[in-house]
C-alpha cells in the first residue's frame, strides 16, 4: 500500500509546498509565535486520513520500541554533593522512554510518506529560520515514533537540542498536557524560578493540549518542560524529526545503544565524529 502526501496532510489549510502569499503568511505567523514563546502549533496539520493511517502504522510496529529508562535531573547532569538538596540540580526524576526505530518505517509508509514530501524539510527550516539545517543521517532515528503507556514519565527538562519537530498521533484516554515555562532560563538559569516549577508553584507555566494530527515545533533549551502523567491503557504516540547543524551525522554508539536497544555498522564508523545524538 502506497500513500499520497496530498491525502495526509492538510495541504490546503497548510501550504507548505507552494512560494506564495499563503505559505508566506503562515511562515510568518509561526516565527513571531517561536520569537514570542518558543512552541509553534500547527493545529490539525494532518488530515483525518493521516492521523488514522500513521496510527495504524505505529500500531504495527509498536512491539519493536525499545524501553530505557533511567533517573535524571532537568539538567541530564550528575548529581553534585556540594550543593543543598533543595537546589534543582540535585532533584532527580524517572525517566523512562519507547522509541520504536527509524528503520521500522517503510520508505513507502504514511509517515516517511509525510517526511520525504517536497517541501516538508525546507518549510520547517524556514518556520527556525536556521541556517544550518540538516536531515539526521542516523538510520534509526531519522525519524521515530515515541510510544508511552501508563507508568511512563517525560519530567521537566531543558533540551539538550537546539529545537524539536514532532507529531502528535494518538493521545491516551488522560493525561499526557505538554507543559512549558517559556524563556525561563534565558540570560541566566534561574534556578530559584525553576525549583518553582518543579515544586509546582510557579505561574510561568503554559500548558498546551495536543491533539492528533497536531504538528508542533519547539525550542526547548530555555524552556523547562514535561508531558504530565498519562492515564488509561492506550498508548501515546507521538512522531519525532530530527534535524542537526551538519551533514551526515548520526549517534554515537553507547547513546544508540541506549535508545534503540541496538546499533548498526554505520555508529562505529563515525564513532568519535560527534558526542551526542540530538534526542533528548
Ligand atoms: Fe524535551
Amino acid at each position: 500500500m502506497s500513500f499520497d502526501a496530498h491525502d495526509l496532510i492538510n495541504l490546503s489549510k497548510y501550504p507548505i509546498h507552494q512560494e506564495g502569499d499563503q505559505r508566506d503568511a503562515l511562515l510568518a505567523q509561526i516565527r513571531s509565535r517561536l520569537k514570542f514563546d518558543g512552541c509553534a502549533v500547527l493545529k490539525g496539520f494532518l488530515t483525518q486520513r493521516g492521523i488514522d493511517t500513521l496510527a495504524s502504522e505505529a500500531d504495527s510496529v509498536a512491539d519493536k520500541a525499545h524501553r530505557s529508562y533511567n533517573r535524571t535531573n532537568v539538567y541530564f547532569s550528575a548529581d553534585d554533593e556540594t550543593l543543598p538538596p533543595t537546589d534543582p540540580r540535585r532533584r532527580f526524576f524517572d525517566r523512562s522512554n519507547a522509541f520504536i526505530p527509524a528503520d521500522n518505517f517503510m520508505q513507502t509508509g504514511a509517515l516517511r510518506t509525510i517526511h520525504d514530501f517536497d517541501g516538508f524539510d525546507s518549510f520547517i527550516q524556514a518556520c527556525f529560520e536556521e541556517e544550518k539545517f540538516y536531515r539526521y543521517a542516523d538510520p534509526l532515528a531519522d525519524v521515530i515514533i515515541n510510544s508511552a503507556v501508563e507508568g511512563n514519565g517525560f519530567p521537566w527538562h531543558f533540551d539538550t537540542n537546539n529545537f524539536t519537530v514532532t507529531l502528535a498521533i494518538q493521545n491516551a484516554h488522560g493525561g499526557g498536557h505538554f507543559e512549558y515555562a517559556p524563556g525561563i532560563r534565558q540570560g541566566s538559569e534561574n534556578f530559584e524560578e525553576v525549583g518553582r516549577v518543579l515544586d509546582g508553584t510557579s505561574d510561568k507555566v503554559s500548558v498546551l493540549e495536543l491533539e492528533p494530527g497536531d504538528l508542533q515545533l519547539f525550542r526547548g533549551r530555555y524552556s523547562l518542560h514535561r508531558v504530565t502523567p498519562l492515564v488509561g491503557d492506550r498508548p501515546r504516540y507521538v512522531a519525532i524529526f530530527s534535524y542537526v547543524e551538519e551533514p551526515d551525522m548520526v549517534g554515537n554508539p553507547e547513546r544508540t545503544q541506549q535508545l534503540y536497544g541496538r546499533t548498526l555498522p554505520i555508529h562505529w564508523e563515525r564513532a568519535g565524529r560527534r558526542a551526542d545524538s540530538y534526542i533528548d
